[in-house]
Formats: C-alpha cells, structure tokens, sequence
C-alpha cells in the first residue's frame, strides 16, 4: 500500500500466526476523531541490561498534568547513526501486578521501512515524545547527550491506526530496542505502563 506521503509503514504483528498489517497514516483517517483521550501513567523506565547497547539514562523524572505522566529524562546515545534501520517493541501485559507470574507476552511488533521518516512524522505513536527532544532529533544523527522535556505517548494515534489493543485491562511492559545502519543499538529501554481513557469535550 503506498500513500500520498509516499513511504509505507509495515508493521508485523505476531498473535496467533502472523500478521501483516499495512498502517494507514493518520492524515488518512483524521476524520475520525475520539472523544477520549487516553492517557498515559509511567513506571520504572530502565536502560536494557540484556544486550549490548549504547544507550543511558542519566536522569529520568515524571510530571503530571492534567491527570497524565510527562516524562523529563536526559539521555546518552553512544553511537552515531545514519540512518535508522530497525525498530523492535516487545509487548507484555500483566495482570494484577507487574511480577513475573503476572505478566505474558502479548505481541512483537517491527519496524524496517522508512524509519527515519517515521520517527519524525506527525500524528504518530512516539511524536509526542520525538518532538520534545533537544537537540531535534533527524537522520543522521550525532552521539551525544540528549534532553526530553514534557514528553509522552499518543496511544490515540496508535488505535487511529488500527491497534486498538485492551489497553486497560493491563498493566503493560514494553521493551523497545532501535538500531541503527551497523545494527548498534542506539535505543534500548524497558517501561512499564498504564492506560487510562478519559473523557474530553468533543471540541477541543
Ligand atoms: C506539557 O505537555 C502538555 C501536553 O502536551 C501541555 O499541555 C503542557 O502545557 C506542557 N507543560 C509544560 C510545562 O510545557
Ligand atoms: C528488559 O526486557 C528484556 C526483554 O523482555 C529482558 O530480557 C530484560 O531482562 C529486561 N531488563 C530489565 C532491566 O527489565
């Protein structure tokens, strides 16, 4: 599938068997406007301690707003990239607790096509996140320390494109990994999150 923008994202999901979904970017159904918000509580956002990366953390605060968790965090990359070629998520859902007997995995999701473009497009998962990071973030990118002021995630962007997970019936935990050109992982982190849906006047 190819769009007006001209780059596709793929995502492969894994439930059962596998699954191939082609996203629909969100300009394509911005006519669908929710009236929820959903917003996003964090814990425990940590570094990856199970492989070899160049990612730190050397500063991690949260900040509520409006019922919501921002995130403050300054950050290391160790490596510099040109460009980025693959993006991992690993998804588990824990019930009654975040403890190793509550928690299963959920789903695998991958990205190869475009991530560069992707990571800085609007109106997707992570821009709330990417916007907020001095220096900007673009390809290719210099090592170096890096800030994120007031940063989250649009949940509601991601359901807009048709992952409309059970996001609150779960405490989630999320392993994250990017890499880069040379397959030197940039980005690794695992955090733990909550959903909450919230009501929001139709107009704003
Ligand atoms: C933090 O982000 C929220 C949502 O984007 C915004 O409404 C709020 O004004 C921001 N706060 C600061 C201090 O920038
Ligand atoms: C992060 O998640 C990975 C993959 O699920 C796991 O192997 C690793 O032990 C976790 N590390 C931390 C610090 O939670």
């Amino acid at each position: 599938m190819r769009f007006k923008n001209g780059f596709e994202i793929h995502c492969r999901l894994q439930w059962a068997g596998r699954v191939f979904l082609v996203l629909l970017l969100p300009s394509v159904l911005a006519k669908t406007a929710s009236k929820t918000k959903m917003s996003m509580k964090y814990y425990d956002i940590k570094a990856c301690d199970n492989v070899v990366h160049y990612f730190r953390i050397l500063k991690l605060d949260y900040r509520m707003f409006d019922g919501a968790d921002f995130i403050d965090a300054d950050c290391y990359v160790g490596v510099d990239v040109k460009y980025l070629k693959v993006m991992n998520v690993l998804l588990y859902r824990c019930l009654g607790g975040v403890g190793p007997n509550h928690c299963e995995y959920f789903t695998r999701l991958i990205w190869t096509t475009s991530l560069c473009e992707l990571a800085t497009a609007k109106s997707m998962l992570w821009t709330p996140l990417v916007d907020k990071i001095t220096p900007t973030f673009r390809c290719p990118y210099k090592a170096g320390f890096h800030q994120v002021r007031n940063a989250t995630l649009d949940l509601s962007s991601f359901e807009k494109q048709g992952f409309r997970l059970p996001w609150e019936k779960y405490i989630w935990k999320v392993h994250c990994q990017v890499s880069n050109e040379l397959d030197q992982i940039g980005l690794c982190f695992n955090g733990t999150f909550e959903v909450r849906r919230v009501l929001v006047r139709k107009d704003s």
